[in-house]
């Protein structure tokens, strides 16, 4: 069921958006970006009623959601969300997509995570493809100021946070043209896979720590 809705979400938009990539990803980032939403908001329920307390985790979903909406903020600077109907049919999809995976996490997290691991390996996929056809145009043009601080030259704690996989402070990309940027957000994609892959492991709760904390191990995709 949740191969098949992931297929079907690709479809649409993959269909609607044939020949428009900027508002194409910008519907996928505004989409793709819902479901840390989803588990932020059961988490902090799970703590509010004093059931079990996952500090780590909702900091890890928080970054995660923080390099999506850095993908976001990079397609509107391409002009991605310059049409009003890309802009109706994202929040909108978003608004469904966000009380389906409440409802999926709270009664299976693990069918939850799955689910988000299908949709970033599609994304993974799509910017792979993407940046390989569009290579000598993309290296053409410069990169949005809002990757450059965000990849390069602002703050990178947060860059770091959401990275499971990878020791804080070990990935520093060139950030020299738009194909810089389109290749860091396809590597974005796969790091996501990594942690929503971890997150579904039988020992996640003792496992699954934010790259900054001292005891932190860290995890590949299995
Ligand atoms: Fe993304
Ligand atoms: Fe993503």
């Amino acid at each position: 069921m949740i191969r098949l809705l992931v297929g079907f979400l690709v479809l649409v938009i993959n269909n609607l958006y044939r020949n428009r990539p900027y508002p194409r990803f910008y519907v996928l980032e505004t989409v793709a970006r819902v479901p840390y939403f989803a588990y932020m908001s059961v988490l902090h329920l799970y703590e509010t009623l004093g059931w079990w307390r996952r500090a780590d985790w909702l900091k890890i979903h928080f970054a995660e959601s923080w390099n999506e909406l850095h993908h976001l903020l990079i397609m509107e600077s391409l002009g991605g969300n310059d049409q009003w109907i890309d802009r109706f049919i994202a929040r909108h999809t978003a608004l469904v997509y966000y009380w389906i995976i409440v409802v999926v996490y709270t009664l299976n997290p693990r069918a939850a995570y799955h689910f988000m691991e299908l949709v970033e390996e599609h994304a993974y996929h799509s910017y792979d493809d993407f940046s390989r056809e569009s290579e000598a145009e993309l290296k053409a043009q410069p990169a949005p100021q809002v990757a450059i601080n965000y990849y390069r030259d602002g703050d990178l704690y947060m860059f770091d946070e959401f990275q499971t996989g990878v020791k804080p402070e070990s990935r520093r990309p060139a950030i020299d043209n738009l194909y810089d940027v389109f290749i860091n957000i396809r590597n974005d994609e796969r790091e996501h896979v990594k942690t929503m892959s971890a997150c579904q492991r039988t020992d996640a709760k003792a496992v699954i720590n934010s790259p900054h904390n001292p005891a932190s191990v860290l995890l590949n995709s299995q």
